[in-house]
C-alpha cells in the first residue's frame, strides 16, 4: 500500500456523501475517488443478485484508478457484496453495517434498538446479525423505507414533503419502545432533522459514517497506509446518472469541505 493512493468510496447515488464527509472531516489528507451509480439508483429494490453485479462492476471500474482502500457506502450493497468483492480483490474492503451495528451498541442503554433500511438491507437480516454478534440479548425492531432513497436522489431532503413522507413511513415503528435508532441506510442522514422530528428526542439516530470513518483510519494505521505531507487532496467524483443534480447535492452535503479540496468532476458509467 502506497500512502498517497486514493480512498475509493461506492454507493447506489449520493447516500455514500455522508460516508465522504465524514472521511474528509477525519482523515482530511486523504484523496477521495467517489462513484454514486445515479443511473441505476435506487438499489434497495432490487435483487442481492443484481445489486452484487452492480458493485462488481463499479469496483472494476474504481480499480483502475489503483486504490489503497475500497468502502463500500451503501447498505444494500454492503450486504449484497461485502464478502464476495473481499474474495475478488487483494486491498482492504470496508462495509457500512458492522460500523453502524458497532455505533448502536455502543450508544444504546435499553438494548432495544431500531433499524431503517432498504428493502434489500431489512430483507437481507444483516444488521440483526451483526447486532447479535455483539451482543444476543439486544432486541430489534426494523422496517423497510422505501420511498425514502428517491427523494433523496431528487434533492428534496429539507422539505414539507419530506417530512410528511418520513411520517408516514414512521408512523408504525415509533410506537416501538428504543432509544437508539440505526439509519441502515447511507442515504438517510440526509433526512436526519425529519427522522429526529417523528421519532422525538428521546431517540439517539445512528449513522454508520463517524465509525466507519474510524475503521478506514483504523485499518490504513495498521497498515502504514494514511496520507502524509501537506498537499491538499484534490478528490475525483464520478456518477453515472445526471451530474447537474449530483453536483448540487453534493456542494450542499459537503459544504466547506468543498472549497477546501478542489474537485474534478467527470461523469462516467461503469458498464461503458
Ligand atoms: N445508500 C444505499 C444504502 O445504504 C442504497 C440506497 C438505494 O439505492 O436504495 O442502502
Amino acid at each position: 500500500m502506497f500512502v498517497q493512493q486514493a480512498i475509493a468510496i461506492l454507493d447506489s447515488g449520493v447516500g455514500g456523501l455522508t460516508v465522504c464527509k465524514e472521511v474528509m472531516r477525519q482523515l482530511p489528507r486523504e484523496k477521495i475517488i467517489y462513484f454514486g451509480d445515479t443511473a441505476r439508483a435506487p438499489y434497495g429494490p432490487r435483487s442481492p443478485e443484481e445489486v452484487r453485479l452492480f458493485t462488481e462492476q463499479i469496483v472494476d471500474y474504481l480499480i483502475q484508478f489503483d486504490p489503497k482502500l475500497i468502502v463500500i457506502a451503501c447498505n444494500t450493497a454492503t450486504a449484497a457484496a461485502l464478502d464476495y468483492i473481499k474474495d475478488k480483490v487483494n486491498i482492504p474492503v470496508i462495509g457500512v453495517i458492522h460500523p453502524g451495528a458497532r455505533a448502536a451498541i455502543s450508544t444504546t442503554k435499553t438494548g432495544k434498538v431500531g433499524v431503517i433500511g432498504t428493502i434489500g438491507t431489512i430483507r437481507s437480516e444483516a444488521y440483526t446479525i451483526a447486532l447479535r454478534e455483539l451482543n444476543p440479548q439486544i432486541e430489534i425492531v426494523s422496517q423497510a423505507c422505501p420511498e425514502l432513497v428517491p427523494l433523496v436522489e431528487r434533492g428534496l431532503y429539507d422539505t414539507d414533503e419530506a417530512l410528511f413522507v418520513v411520517q408516514n413511513c414512521l408512523q408504525e415503528l415509533k410506537e416501538y419502545p428504543m432509544d437508539c435508532l440505526i439509519l441502515g441506510c447511507t442515504h438517510y442522514p440526509f433526512l436526519k432533522n425529519s427522522i429526529q422530528q417523528v421519532m422525538g428526542e428521546k431517540v439517539t439516530l445512528i449513522s454508520s459514517a463517524d465509525e466507519t470513518a474510524r475503521e478506514i483510519s483504523t485499518v490504513l494505521h495498521q497498515e502504514e497506509g494514511l496520507a502524509r505531507g501537506n498537499d491538499i487532496p484534490v478528490h475525483q467524483f464520478f456518477c453515472s446518472g445526471d451530474a447537474d443534480m449530483f453536483r448540487k447535492i453534493a456542494r450542499q452535503w459537503l459544504g466547506e469541505q468543498i472549497e477546501l479540496t478542489p474537485i474534478v468532476w467527470q461523469v462516467s458509467s461503469p458498464v461503458g
